[in-house]
């Protein structure tokens, strides 16, 4: 199922979007020009990642500064640390995500 975020033209760099679908706490990130769809807290310590700050592709979790490549997930000091990330879908004016709202993805 479809679930509409945002509209293209309310992107801004800088914008951290809490969202909720289902059981998934997701957030939304725009920065530098890309837009990414995460999970909301740190997989290290449970922070919320809404904080975090991205420079070149990376974002930097408040929590204890471990850092995540937006690209794939990896934690750049621990690979045993990785953030899922959620493919995102443009219908029409929309940016938004195909997940199932009560068994995740
Ligand atoms: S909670 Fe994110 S680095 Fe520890």
């Amino acid at each position: 199922m479809f679930h509409r975020l945002i509209r293209t033209l309310d992107l801004y760099d800088g914008l951290r979007l809490p969202v909720r679908i289902g059981r998934e706490e997701l957030l939304l990130i725009h920065e530098e020009g890309d837009t990414w769809l995460v999970q909301r807290r740190c997989p290290h310590g449970d922070f919320a990642l809404d904080r975090g700050s991205v420079h070149r592709g990376v974002l930097r979790c408040p929590g204890h500064g471990l850092e995540f490549a937006l690209s794939s997930g990896r934690c750049q000091e621990n690979r045993s640390y990785c953030l899922r990330r959620y493919p995102l879908e443009f219908d029409g004016p929309w940016l938004g995500v195909s997940l199932n709202a009560t068994a995740g993805h």
